[in-house]
């Protein structure tokens, strides 16, 4: 994972054209990680694993806990001694919220877990209680100490869990506790995400029975005794998206190959809403804008298979440059609205009231220097440095570089004029 600088410059105002790969999903890739704990002297292998700075801080945490994990040109092998360590350590858990993934399969495997709490980011508190909730229910005593959670059991019992909230991560730490956990196991009102798909197909490769994976109920026959299996990461859906939305917003000519239309239906469903043709083929999606706008449209975020709350920053910044008046409210995150300030700054106009923000499309944004809050926010204010004429320059791509792998080298075979620059205190 080389060291990539945290600045760029962006020469936009040209059309994107061309084709890019998928990579693998993050969101996926990082839950199957976390699976591999339930095994015992034994090998998870997996394919298609993204080279992203939160899969090398997962890796990180594997081999912290005693797992010796080797990763190259996409492919991972993670091998699990008899015995782990359960206490997981503080630096490497508050620099990503993912690695409260370990907690379901360390209590599961070794009836202790120490975790302490990951820290709230810039898109809302993110708290875990629905995990320790369900983890109690299962028969998990819970104690939070000094920031921490300390769980410990003498053994999860099957039961019947149901969510108040479709949590992605709550529904990842249920589905692999119970998968260690003999007996049948409901998860009602569960996330219904391909990467939970994707984590089921891991288990089940693992010798669990697991039905209904992909709907709102879950259900699982888990078993102590877990085998070695291998497992192919399923594409990234967000990525890809964003890689449209780059096609759309340079009204150039985008296709994004190795990918599963259906995970993008909400999107594709919108961009049609907005009069952009998009094309669908078997496991690639293509856009072509030139010369064409788009009018304003409404949306909200939901679980999938609704609007994705990831996509949310890049398609205001696609709806910025709208004919007409848009709408959008962010249902899942109580606060992910911090880089309006900063579309702000390259001339957006949003009037944000609560979860709700109505965008006025403008004919052309303005360059800017501008500050990434968060991956996602990012990833939209490279994509407005690419549909402004002129020069913009995105700081704090540490953000960006957790989940977008080789955004350069893509971006560029798409024709985008972008360097790196030195870091602020180096220049
Ligand atoms: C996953 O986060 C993703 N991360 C997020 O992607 C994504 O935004 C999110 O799901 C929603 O789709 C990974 O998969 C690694 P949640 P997660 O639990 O599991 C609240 C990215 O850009 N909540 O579904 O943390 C929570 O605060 C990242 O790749 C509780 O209140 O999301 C939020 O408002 C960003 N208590 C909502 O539920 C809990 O115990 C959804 O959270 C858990 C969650």
């Amino acid at each position: 994972m080389s060291c990539l600088s945290e600045r760029m410059i962006i020469r936009g105002g040209r059309a994107l054209s061309g084709g890019v790969v998928a990579q693998g999903a993050k969101n996926a890739a990082l839950p199957v990680m976390a699976s591999a704990l339930l095994l015992r002297g034994r090998r998870l292998t997996l394919d298609r694993v993204p080279d992203l700075q939160d899969i090398h801080t997962m890796a990180g945490l594997l081999r912290c806990l005693g797992a010796g994990v080797e990763f190259e040109n996409g492919r991972m092998t993670i091998d699990v001694p008899e015995d782990l360590r359960w206490e997981t350590p503080a630096d490497l858990v508050r620099k990503m919220r993912a690695s409260s993934l370990v907690l379901g399969p360390l209590v599961a495997r070794c009836g202790r877990a120490v975790l302490p709490l990951p820290g709230g980011c810039a898109i809302g508190s993110r708290p875990i209680d629905f995990h320790l909730k369900a983890l109690a229910k299962m028969g998990a005593e819970i104690d939070l100490e000094h920031g921490s959670v300390h769980a410990r059991t003498n053994g999860l019992k099957a039961t019947r869990i149901e969510f108040d909230f479709p949590s992605v991560g709550a529904t990842e730490n249920i589905l692999m506790a119970a998968a260690m956990t003999p007996g049948e196991s409901v998860i009602e009102n569960a996330a219904k995400e391909p990467e939970i798909i994707n984590l089921a197909q891991a288990l089940r490769g693992m010798g669990a029975r697991i039905e209904g994976d992909g709907t709102g109920t879950i259900r699982v026959d888990g078993t102590k005794d877990l085998e070695s299996s291998s497992i192919r990461i399923i594409p990234d859906r967000i990525e890809a998206s964003t890689y449209l939305l780059a096609g759309v917003m340079t009204r150039g000519d985008v296709t994004v190959n190795g990918i599963n239309p259906e995970y993008l239906e909400a999107l594709i469903v919108k961009l049609e809403e907005a009069g952009i043709p998009v094309c669908v083929f078997a496991d690639s999606v293509s856009v072509s804008c030139r010369d064409r706008r788009w009018k304003g449209v409404t949306l909200k975020t939901l679980p999938y298979p609704g609007f994705p709350t990831d996509l949310q920053p890049q398609i205001m910044a696609a709806l910025s440059m709208a004919d007409g008046t848009s709408v959008i409210q962010e249902s899942v995150f109580d606060s992910r609205y911090v880089h309006v300030s900063e579309f702000k700054r390259m001339g957006c106009k949003l009037d944000m009231q609560g979860n709700t923000v109505v965008i006025t499309g403008v004919s052309q944004f303005s360059g800017a220097e501008v500050r990434a809050s968060d991956l996602r926010a990012g990833a939209a204010l490279i994509l407005m440095g690419l549909a402004t004429d002129g020069e913009t320059i995105v700081n704090s791509l540490n953000h960006v570089w957790r989940g977008y792998e080789s955004l350069m080298m893509k971006m560029t075979s798409l024709g985008a004029e972008m360097e790196l620059l030195p870091d602020a205190e180096e220049a």
